[in-house]
């Protein structure tokens, strides 16, 4: 039964890295559409603010524009996550919304988790479950903060499940809903596909490796020049393509690099998933990156210790290498399976889920 619509609710969605507006596009779309006369609020903290690490992707996913810009900008860890708190919470006390939702696991939305528990707003966190059990990496004491705060959990997996009930989460505030990264390539995919990057750029689809890195334990430490050296070797195999994360080009200060390896701003949403699709392999140190080469069938390595993510390494698609520079010879252009993979609820369909979940939650809430 659909339930009664909460024509007066108003939902403030917040987001501010390059991840984070990949999630929440659908589930905007989704509950636009559900609840057309409710208000719907897009807060944008400006942790990203780079064109090509925020505007590309509100444009090419459709989303409205932010109602709201924090302008946050890059900082320590507290410097960034104070700021997004001091000037969230005067908006928050303004809008006084039904609903907060917060997506991921990065600064923005610790910062935003916080502040609306604190002004007693309730909550939803899309994404909700993820653990890597490597509390040195933020990402891990974020999803923690904003899994133990919402109301609402909108769990992203089997596993996430699983995760959430050993901390004694109760059941009620949890909801399987999926994986909306998946829908975002999904509703995308005949753009994506029509576009040959990879074509216009002179590589042979299968035949190149695609390479994201940006996690500080690599690309913040010495590390990042063996990777360099590792990847000049590996590009005498296949050509090497890497789109570099704006925290490593600062790290990288102008290397030169040698060999086939073919170095590139960032690229936009649509561009990143055609070169992905068409990967003989994917090296990457993303979280997002591991499922969606996942999703698509496309063999990646994992340059970590960890993953949140394990369900990618037990279907297969993903390998982990940990995090010496030297496994990167592991990399190679595997067949892909031959058929995609399936996961539970990354069906392209999440957001419709995350809809019903919030209408519900709406009408016996407001
Ligand atoms: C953040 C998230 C990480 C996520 C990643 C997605 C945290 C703790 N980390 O990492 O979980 O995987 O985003 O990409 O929230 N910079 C620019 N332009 C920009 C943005 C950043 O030049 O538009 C540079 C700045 O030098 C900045 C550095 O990148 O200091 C790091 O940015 P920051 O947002 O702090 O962390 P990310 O590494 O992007
Ligand atoms: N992505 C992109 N352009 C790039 C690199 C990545 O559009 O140059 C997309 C990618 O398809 C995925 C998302 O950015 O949807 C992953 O973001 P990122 O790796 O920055 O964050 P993480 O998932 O690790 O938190």
């Amino acid at each position: 039964m659909t339930p009664a619509e909460p024509a007066k609710a108003k939902i403030v969605y917040v987001v501010g890295a390059r991840p984070n507006f990949v999630k929440m596009a659908p589930v905007v779309a989704a509950l636009r559409a559900r609840l057309p006369e409710a208000a719907h609020v897009i807060v944008h903290t400006g942790q990203h603010y780079d064109k090509a690490m925020s505007d590309v992707f509100v444009d090419q996913l459709g989303m409205p524009q932010p109602d709201h810009l924090l302008g946050v900008g890059s900082g320590t860890h507290a410097q960034q996550t104070a700021r997004v708190m001091e000037r969230l919470e005067p908006i928050l006390e303004e809008e006084r919304p039904d609903l907060v939702i917060v997506p991921g696991d990065v600064n923005s939305t610790l910062a935003a988790s916080l502040v609306a528990a604190k002004l007693r707003l309730p909550t939803a966190h899309l994404e909700a479950g993820l653990r890597s059990f490597d509390r040195s990496m933020p990402e891990e004491i974020n999803r923690i903060v904003a899994d133990e705060f919402a109301d609402l959990l909108l769990a992203h997996s089997d596993e996430a499940l699983e995760n959430l009930a050993r901390e004694g989460i109760e059941a009620s505030r949890v909801h399987l809903v999926g994986n909306t990264m998946i829908d975002a390539l999904v509703a995308c995919e005949t753009r994506f596909r029509s576009l040959d990057v990879a074509a216009s750029m002179g590589l042979e689809p299968g035949g190149y490796v695609l390479v994201t890195l940006h996690r500080p334990a690599l690309v913040d430490g010495p590390l990042l020049g063996s990777v360099m050296d590792e990847l000049e070797r590996l590009s005498e195999t296949a050509p090497v393509v890497f789109p570099v994360h704006p925290r490593t080009r600062v790290r990288l200060d102008g290397r030169a690099t040698g060999g086939r390896v073919i170095l590139l701003d960032p690229i936009g949403y649509l561009e990143f998933l055609s070169l992905e699709a068409d990967a003989g392999a994917v090296l990457t140190d993303s979280g997002g990156v591991q499922e969606e080469t996942s999703y698509l069938g496309v063999p990646c390595f994992t340059l970590r210790d960890s993953t949140e993510r394990p369900v990618t390494v037990r279907l297969g698609t993903n390998t982990m290498l940990g995090l010496d520079p030297a496994a990167i010879r592991h990399v190679s252009l595997l067949r892909r399976p031959a058929e995609r993979p399936h996961i539970t609820a990354w069906d392209g369909r999440a957001a419709e889920r995350v809809a019903d979940v919030v209408a519900d939650y709406l009408a016996s809430h407001t």
